[in-house]
């Protein structure tokens, strides 16, 4: 992307993620009990020690920090940040309710760390890196930041055809004309999907050990209704083209979803598959 591309992708993303903050509130949840695998896998991979200070990036509500933030103990610090002021709100509110008391929560942008060089034990992004909008810059801010021989852990979307569970609603709203098709060049929950690329970023910043893996989630809805009602709370640009349709385009979308999720039926409701791409690297 050109520069002023870039930065017109920047201030959207983060007027998306302030828009958001109070779904992502709402359906934390819902979130959390959906991505439990991808969570454990992080946390039992950076291996988080007694006393350790433990960065989050993109952190959102802030749920895979607060368990390394118990890990570490009172010894130890969290400090959970994201990008947009309502998300850290919304993570300080969790934390708060939690009673963790030993997590600073900063506004900070991934692609800026405002942090010392080796200062930090562990960094955790979940569903963070394939949103900002130069990857290999937020890598390698966190490859400073961290010390040397300890880990990263983060997770991406893996490959679109294993996520049924957003990509059946993001075609048909590029097909009926509600948002351009993604460009292959654009920042979007995919594209990190590739191990390949993934890799290629982590060792182009510097991480000399890597191992990826996929981990597989499952999305459940009761019926096309829920379904839309959690995409118009957390689907990112999907949920801001949902909150902007008309009645009626609204109704013909959710018949059309009704049709296309046939395939999904199962337990009294719809079940979607999903599978993300997890690294861990030092
Ligand atoms: C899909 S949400 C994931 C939130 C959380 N990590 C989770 O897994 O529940 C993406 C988050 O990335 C944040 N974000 C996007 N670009 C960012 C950047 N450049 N620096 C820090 N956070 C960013 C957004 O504000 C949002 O909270």
């Amino acid at each position: 992307m050109a520069r002023m591309e870039l930065e017109s992708y920047r201030r959207t993303v983060y007027e998306i993620a302030q828009a958001i903050a109070p779904g992502w509130e709402r359906q934390r949840a819902r979130i959390e009990e959906t991505v439990t695998p991808v969570r454990d896998w992080m946390v039992t991979e950076l291996a988080p020690r007694s006393g350790d200070t433990v960065l989050e990036l993109a952190a959102g509500a802030g749920d895979t920090g607060f368990e390394a933030a118990a890990i570490v103990g009172e010894t130890g610090r969290l400090i959970s940040t994201d990008v947009s002021p309502a998300m850290v709100e919304v993570a300080g509110r969790r934390g708060t309710a939690l009673g963790l008391a030993n997590v600073d929560y900063r506004v900070m942008d991934a692609e800026h760390i405002e942090l010392e060089d080796d200062s930090v034990d562990g960094v955790l992004c979940r569903f963070g890196y394939m949103l900002v909008a130069d990857p290999a810059a937020a890598l390698s801010e966190t490859r400073r930041v961290l010390r040397p021989g300890r880990r990263l852990a983060l997770s991406v979307w893996g490959a679109p055809e294993g996520n049924p569970w957003i990509t059946i609603l993001a075609r048909m709203l590029v097909k009926r004309g509600h948002m351009p098709p993604p460009k292959p060049s654009d920042p979007d929950p995919f594209s990190m999907a590739s191990e390949e690329r993934t890799r290629a970023l982590l060792e182009g910043a510097g991480f000399a050990t890597v191992r990826t893996e996929a981990v597989s989630v499952r999305f459940a809805y009761r019926d096309v209704d829920d379904f839309m009602s959690f995409a118009n709370d957390t689907a990112g640009p999907l949920a801001m083209v949902i909150r902007g349709l008309s009645e009626g385009e609204r109704q013909t979308i959710t018949r059309q979803l009704g049709e296309a999720f046939a395939g999904f039926v199962a337990d009294g409701g719809y079940r979607f598959p999903g599978v993300s791409l997890n690294a861990v690297a030092s």
